[in-house]
């Protein structure tokens, strides 16, 4: 058992399918796993272990920013031997160049975020996906005739701003779009020597302020969780 996830030793599968919101993972869990198992309640960030083709899989929440995603990750690799994390989120565009529901393999997030040196000595603004899971993603994603882009994306700790130009580490890594987790899921993979990935689905474009709705949400997302689902059988 760890500080914030309750499951005990061998409860939680190698591969974890991580979104940012509980209710996100709770949805994968009834609608894709068999055999399902809850693991850990605390806080509320359930965690669950089931089957999906036959294959264990968990799923559990990160929570919304780097401090989150820097815990759950860091907990799942260290005390529960995951050895892949596959992070499953949303982002914001910056440039209409990206439409809403596009879908996104992160090659290299970008941050101005100390997390990465702070925590483990790694300098730098970028850090790259780790292991073999991206390229999983993409081979899986040809199957299944998905179509995928890979991108940079901006890691940020601001979700409200005032200034509306798209920041500099963002333009100098040429970052289309905009999220708050994969900079950490990366940092602490490098670390650990671990695998880690992120595959996002565009909800909003920032520029127009277009988003998908609350309705769309579902149906965008599922695409994305089938594609995490079936890289993870690889
Ligand atoms: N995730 C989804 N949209 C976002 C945005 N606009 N900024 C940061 N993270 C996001």
């Amino acid at each position: 058992m760890s500080v914030h996830i309750a499951a005990k030793k061998g409860e939680i599968a190698k591969t974890v399918l991580q979104p940012g919101d509980p209710l996100r993972a709770k949805f994968i869990a009834d609608n894709y796993l068999s055999e399902v198992k809850l693991v850990s309640k605390t806080r509320n960030i359930y965690y669950y272990t089931g089957l999906f083709k036959g294959k264990e899989i968990s799923v559990g929440a990160s929570g919304m920013g780097i401090p989150s995603i820097g815990i759950y990750s860091y907990e799942l690799y260290s005390e529960f031997d995951v050895e892949t994390i596959i992070r499953i989120g949303t982002c914001g565009a910056y440039t209409n160049e990206l439409k809403l529901f596009d879908v996104l393999n992160v090659q290299n997030a970008a941050s101005e975020s100390t997390y990465a040196k702070f925590a483990w000595g790694i300098e730098g603004e970028l850090i790259e996906n780790q292991g073999k899971s991206f390229e999983k993603i993409n081979e899986t994603a040809n199957e299944l005739a998905i179509n995928i882009k890979s991108v940079n994306i901006h890691t940020s700790d601001i979700f409200y701003r005032k200034d509306p130009a798209i920041p500099a580490v963002a333009e100098k890594y040429n970052c289309p779009a905009v999220e708050m987790e994969a900079f950490a899921l990366f940092a602490n993979a490098k670390y650990l020597g671990k695998n880690a990935s992120t595959i996002l689905t565009v909800s909003d474009i920032i520029p127009t302020r277009e988003q998908i709705s609350a309705d769309e949400r579902e149906t965008a997302l599922r695409k994305m969780m089938e594609l995490a689902l079936e890289s993870a059988l690889k």
